[in-house]
């Protein structure tokens, strides 16, 4: 009995304390950014994810704006300063790759994020053939305006989920620039597929039944050999179909024949990246202007007065989409108000010096860009939706607008995601009234922008 009392119950006090400062113990080192790692594994996720900003700017008012913690299964420090942000962006050469967490990189593979130096190089190079702005202005703008133009078509009188509309846009658009003339059958099976990889991108790696991740991972068990069936068909046509497939399955980049894994990766890649992002904006630029009445009118007019040049059929240009001015204007603030990117993540190959704080080899970074949407004095009354600041000289590209990235890893899709935001809104405005139906309405903001019960309202032709 006294045994007990002399060595057992302090032994359980020590492990159970042990066992709580397990991350402190494991991960201390000399130097490190203030900050409290949580609990061992879970560290503190769950405040991270259910409480995001809050947790964030509590952080920051007892750190400052560098800060430790431990979320999405490994230790990380969080920089909330824009100077720091952008340095950090700027400078992967010094050890600050890309490191998004073990969940993204099991779910989507070897994609974009995953490679660094010239692989990193030939990879963007060969995307940016495809999908930047080059391509946008030569080939995607009327492959575009075709979609919208049709998606668009028959609404009146509907009630729709905007959310769901929008992530079908989003989806659908994507997979026809990938894959011209796939069956519907097709594109609904590999949505359905598809989005159970995107939920588990963003969770705990925690590989059990009834988890996301675990849904997840047999999702790309199954999205796999969807893709290789695809190419084995491509392989056994002598059809061309000049969409993106064709030019993954033809070109040779510098010299490098993609093989098969490489073309399903980039294929991943594109899916993943300019989907919720493409979505979201497209959802909130809609709702933004729906609470700004007069905004909606002067976005009205310019859309008409580009519609009163054409022909019914006659294509949106090139041309077009550079003239509407105050739609971009839009789309950026709402990126901003919206925070449709919160942040991006990065991973340290080397101990690394920052603000006079060491951070270790092997950590994860969370450049949190989001604080900076709402710094009074790069954007005066903050909070409130004014797309006309956008039209001032230099604020799209001022170093602290980070909505796109910033450096080498700057979105390379960031001129087909505003053309197809924008075209959405051009057939949207000018085809549709709506008005929002009674319900609920909540709106959620971190870790992704989203409406958990929708966003419903009701259509009527214009
Ligand atoms: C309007 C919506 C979009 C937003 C807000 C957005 C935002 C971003 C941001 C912030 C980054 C930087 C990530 C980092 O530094 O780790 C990025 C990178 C990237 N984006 Fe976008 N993006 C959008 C649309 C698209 C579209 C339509 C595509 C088409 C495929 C795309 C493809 C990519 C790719 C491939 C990268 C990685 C680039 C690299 O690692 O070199 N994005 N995007």
């Amino acid at each position: 009995m006294l045994a007990v009392l002399y060595y057992v119950v302090p032994l359980m006090f020590c492990t159970f304390f042990a066992v709580l400062k397990w991350n402190k113990i494991r991960y201390s080192k000399k130097g490190m950014p203030p900050g409290s790692l949580g609990l061992p594994f879970i560290g503190e996720t769950l405040k991270f994810l259910t409480r995001g900003p809050e947790f964030m700017k509590g952080r920051q008012s007892r750190y400052g704006s560098l800060f430790k913690t431990h979320a999405l299964g490994s230790p990380m420090v969080v920089s909330m300063d824009p100077d720091t942000n952008r340095y950090i962006l700027m400078n992967e050469g010094k050890g600050l790759v890309p490191g998004y967490p073990d969940s993204m990189r099991n779910i989507l593979g070897t994609n974009i994020a995953e490679v660094h130096g010239a692989v990193h190089k030939r990879i963007r190079g060969s995307l940016l053939s495809l999908i930047g702005p080059v391509a946008v202005k030569d080939r995607l703008v009327p492959e575009v305006d075709e979609f919208m133009r049709s998606y668009l078509d028959n609404w009146d009188g509907k009630i729709i989920d905007l959310q769901e509309k929008t992530v079908e846009m989003s989806f659908c658009i994507s997979l026809k620039a990938v894959v011209a003339d796939e069956a519907n059958s097709f594109i609904e099976s590999f949505k359905a597929t598809f989005d159970k990889m995107a939920v588990a991108t963003i969770s705990l790696p925690i590989n059990i039944p009834g988890t996301n991740y675990y849904r997840g991972l047999k999702a790309r068990e199954k999205a796999i050999p969807m893709l290789r069936e695809l190419l084995a068909k491509r392989r056994a046509s002598s059809a061309t179909h000049g969409d993106i497939l064709d030019h993954l399955m033809k070109t040779e980049d510098g010299g490098h024949k993609l093989d098969d894994e490489e073309i399903i990766e980039q294929i991943i890649t594109i899916m993943y990246s300019g989907y919720e992002t493409v979505s979201t904006t497209t959802m909130m630029a809609i709702k933004y202007l729906y609470d700004n009445p007069s905004i909606l009118q002067e976005i009205w007019e310019e859309h008409f007065a580009i519609q009163q040049k054409k022909m019914p059929n006659e294509h949106i240009t090139w041309d077009d989409y550079k003239n509407m001015n105050l739609t971009r204007a839009v789309i950026l603030e709402t990126m901003r108000l919206a925070s449709v990117v919160a942040g991006v993540m990065r991973r340290t190959t080397n101990d690394i010096e920052l603000n006079g704080f060491t951070i270790p080899k092997g950590w994860r970074v969370y450049v949190y860009t989001r604080e900076t949407n709402f710094d009074p004095i790069l954007y005066q009354e903050p909070f409130t939706f004014n797309p006309w600041r956008w039209l001032q000289k230099g604020l799209e590209s001022h170093n602290h607008n980070m909505l796109f990235g910033a450096g080498g890893r700057v979105c390379p899709g960031k001129e087909w995601g505003m053309l197809k935001v924008s075209l959405f809104i051009h057939y949207f405005v000018t085809r549709y009234r709506w008005e929002e139906v009674k319900g609920n309405k909540k709106l959620e903001n971190f870790p992704r922008v989203l409406a958990p019960d929708g966003l419903h309202i009701k259509i009527t032709k214009y």
